[in-house]
């Protein structure tokens, strides 16, 4: 569909500055996918380091996991999206579940954060995804329409924006959904992005999934029409991840 294949890995707050280290080396040494975008979310204090060390790996960036909205100011312990955007850090990631469920980031925090990282020249991978407890009430789909509407109030410009589906009771578990569970819930999203934002936009609109993806259940994922990449969380920590890089080839 002309949308350029997108994957990224998300670090969590795993990891010392020798096993980074020895990631960036992982991937430099891989041959990637040129057609696949690839994003790295280290730790915050991580960030430079790693920035620096994959500086000449074409199609290879890296991101924050989470920002605060304001620029600066009497904050402790936050991190803005004016400072990522000053350490030329490109992207960020926000509304991530484990923001929202340890964090208790609401909604309209995410939606706030995403305007604010945008306005400071971000570019953002926003997480929708219902719990365990939603899909069993067939509520994945109002869910994930009310997270998304939520940031689409506050957000114009939709071209520096990815979407990460990520059912909950697939992060970490090991528990994937099936290629038709998330193909589903992607037509989904990509439909309500046609209804909202227009259908050049929402056919424009990566939407990446999240939860469980391994090298071995990548590729039947990366085969379905609206899944246009990954979030990879655990197997972003193993040589693996660059088999998920090129999971289209
Ligand atoms: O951001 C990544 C997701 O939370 C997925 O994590 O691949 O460890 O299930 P996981």
């Amino acid at each position: 569909a002309g949308r350029k294949f997108f994957v990224g890995g998300n670090w969590k707050m795993n990891g010392t500055i020798e096993s980074g280290k020895k990631l960036v080396e992982t991937i430099k040494s891989a041959k990637l996918d040129s057609n696949t975008e690839v994003v790295i979310a280290p730790p915050a204090i991580h960030l430079l380091l790693v920035k620096d060390a994959l500086s000449g790996v074409e199609h290879v960036q890296v991101s924050g996991q989470n920002a605060y909205h304001k620029a600066s100011g009497a904050f402790t312990g936050e991190v803005s999206v004016t400072q990522l955007q000053d350490a030329g850090i490109p992207w960020v990631i926000l509304g991530h579940s484990e923001r929202r469920t340890v964090f208790k980031e609401t909604d309209d925090q995410t939606a706030e954060k995403t305007k604010a990282a945008l306005d400071a020249g971000l570019s953002v991978i926003v997480c929708v995804g219902e719990t365990l407890d939603e899909r069993e009430k067939n509520e994945s789909v109002n869910v994930v329409v009310r997270q998304l509407n939520a940031v689409a109030d506050q957000v114009k410009d939709w071209t520096k924006v990815v979407v990460a589906y990520e059912p909950v009771w697939a992060i970490g578990t090991g528990k994937v959904a099936t290629a038709e569970q998330a193909q589903e819930v992607h037509a989904a999203i990509r439909k309500w992005a046609s209804d909202k934002l227009g259908q050049s936009a929402a056919e424009s609109l990566r939407i990446i999934y999240g939860g469980s993806v391994a090298a071995k259940n990548c590729k039947e994922l990366a085969t379905q029409n609206d899944i246009d990449g990954f979030l990879v969380g655990g197997a972003s920590l193993k040589p693996e991840f660059t088999e998920i890089v090129n999971a289209r080839l």
